[in-house]
């Protein structure tokens, strides 16, 4: 999962942070191919919402509809959902491709939400939001 993350995202959450939210309570969806983690859906439930704080696809098994299928699943196992939310750089057209995809709506903007890069550019979070009921 370590691997996965540090290969999927140009600023990955440390080893310490990913035990820590495991740890927390977080809620993890993996998929597995031939016995290696190929994908994972990293969430946190609080009372009637949840909020998507990671989702994460190999590279080389994108476009095969594994993140549509762990958000469906994430959806339609959990009891009880009124929302859930989600921030997403708003670089990430393949990302909010998915969510929009998936029926949720932009709602906010987050300026500069996101650590400064080494140019010292913070990027903005698009805040997205999916009512279940
Ligand atoms: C975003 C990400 C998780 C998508 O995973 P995926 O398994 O390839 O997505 P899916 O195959 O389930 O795609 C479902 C739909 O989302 C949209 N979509 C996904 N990737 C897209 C892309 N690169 N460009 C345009 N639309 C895209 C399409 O509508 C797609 O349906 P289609 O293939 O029938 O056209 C993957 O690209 C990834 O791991 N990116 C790096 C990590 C990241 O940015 N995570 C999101 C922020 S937390």
């Amino acid at each position: 999962m370590f691997r996965l993350n540090q290969q999927a995202f140009d600023q990955a959450w440390s080893l310490q942070a990913l035990f820590s939210a495991l740890e927390s309570g977080y809620d993890l969806i993996v998929c597995e191919k031939d016995g290696l983690l190929v994908g994972y859906l990293l969430s946190v439930r609080v009372l009637d919402e949840i909020q998507i704080m990671q989702i994460a696809v190999a590279t080389l098994c994108r476009r095969q509809g594994l993140a549509a299928a762990m958000s469906h699943y994430l959806l339609q196992h959990t009891d009880h959902l009124e929302q859930v939310t989600l921030e997403v750089r708003a670089s990430n057209h393949a990302a909010r491709a998915l969510y929009a995809r998936l029926g949720f709506e932009e709602v906010g903007l987050r300026k500069k939400y996101y650590a400064p890069d080494e140019a010292g550019f913070s990027e903005d979070a698009l805040l997205m939001s999916k009512h279940m009921v």
